[in-house]
C-alpha cells in the first residue's frame, strides 16, 4: 500500500534512533540523544511511580502525567510536562517488556508491528496502580507507533474510569504528527473525560514551550 511505503520511507529518513528493550538498556532516541531506560524504582516494585505529591495548583487542579516510553524520548517529555504542571508521574509499563527486536518496525513479524496492525491487541499492563481517581487532569504521553499510540495505551485507557477528568494527550515521534492517535484513544474511553487537543513535542521541549501550550488550553 502506498501510505505504508511512504510511512516506512519517512520513518527511515526521519528516525535516527537506536532501538532498545522497553525498560531495558541505555538507548538512543529520535533526536540522537541518549537516555536511560524508563524504569523507576517505584515502577519496578509495581507501584505507582510518583515524582512528588502534587498539590492542586492553577486551573489544571491536581495533575498526573502517565507515560509509556521504550527509548526514553517520551519519558523525557513527560518529565518536563510534569514540571510545568507540578504533576505526579506514572509510568505505563507492559507486563512483558518490549525487546529491541520487538520494536523493529522494518520487520512485519515483530511484536510491535503485529500489535499495531491488530485493532484488538491489548498488551497486558505490569500493574494497574495509576490512581486516576485522585487527579483532575491526566496527561497521556506516548510515542507514535505506525501513526498511532502503542496498543498498550488502548489497554491503559480501557482499564480506568476517566469520568470528570481533563485528559491531555502529548506524544513524541520520529517525524509523524499526532494525527488521529488521540481521537482513537478517546474512542476507547466511551466519551468519558474532557479531552483537550493533543500535541506532538520533541523530547527536548522546554518547560516554557509546554507552559505556553498549556496556557492556550486554559490549564495554567
Ligand atoms: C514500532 C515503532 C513504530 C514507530 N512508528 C512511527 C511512526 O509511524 N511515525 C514516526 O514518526 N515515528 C515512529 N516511530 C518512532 C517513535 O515514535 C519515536 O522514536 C518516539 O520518540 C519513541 O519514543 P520513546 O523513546 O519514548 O519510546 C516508531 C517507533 C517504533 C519503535
Amino acid at each position: 500500500m502506498k501510505w505504508k511505503r511512504l510511512l516506512v520511507i519517512a520513518m527511515s529518513a526521519m528516525m535516527v534512533f537506536t532501538l532498545s528493550a522497553c525498560g531495558g538498556n541505555e538507548t538512543g532516541s529520535a533526536s540522537g540523544a541518549s537516555s536511560k531506560a524508563p524504569q523507576s524504582k517505584e515502577a519496578s516494585a509495581g507501584q505507582s511511580a510518583s515524582s512528588k505529591a502534587s498539590e492542586p495548583q492553577g486551573k489544571q487542579g491536581k495533575a498526573l502525567v502517565a507515560y509509556f516510553s521504550c527509548t526514553g524520548n517520551t519519558k523525557s517529555l513527560a518529565e518536563t510536562v510534569a514540571k510545568a504542571l507540578n504533576a505526579d508521574v506514572y509510568e505505563i509499563r507492559p507486563e512483558k517488556a518490549y525487546t529491541a527486536e520487538d520494536l523493529n518496525y522494518n520487520d512485519e513479524s515483530t511484536r510491535s508491528t503485529v500489535e499495531q496492525k491488530d485493532d484488538n491487541a491489548r498488551p497486558a499492563l505490569a500493574d494497574k496502580n495509576a490512581n486516576i481517581a485522585a487527579y483532575d487532569t491526566i496527561v497521556l504521553a506516548y510515542p507514535i507507533w505506525w501513526g498511532h499510540a502503542p496498543r498498550i495505551l488502548d489497554t491503559f485507557v480501557e482499564s480506568y474510569d476517566f469520568s470528570g477528568k481533563t485528559i491531555v494527550p502529548v506524544c513524541t515521534s520520529g517525524g509523524s504528527d499526532i494525527g488521529s492517535s488521540a481521537d482513537y484513544l478517546k474512542s476507547h474511553t466511551k466519551g468519558t473525560g474532557s479531552w483537550k487537543n493533543g500535541k506532538l513535542f520533541s523530547r527536548n521541549a522546554s518547560e516554557s514551550e509546554i507552559r505556553d501550550w498549556l496556557k492556550g488550553l486554559g490549564l495554567q
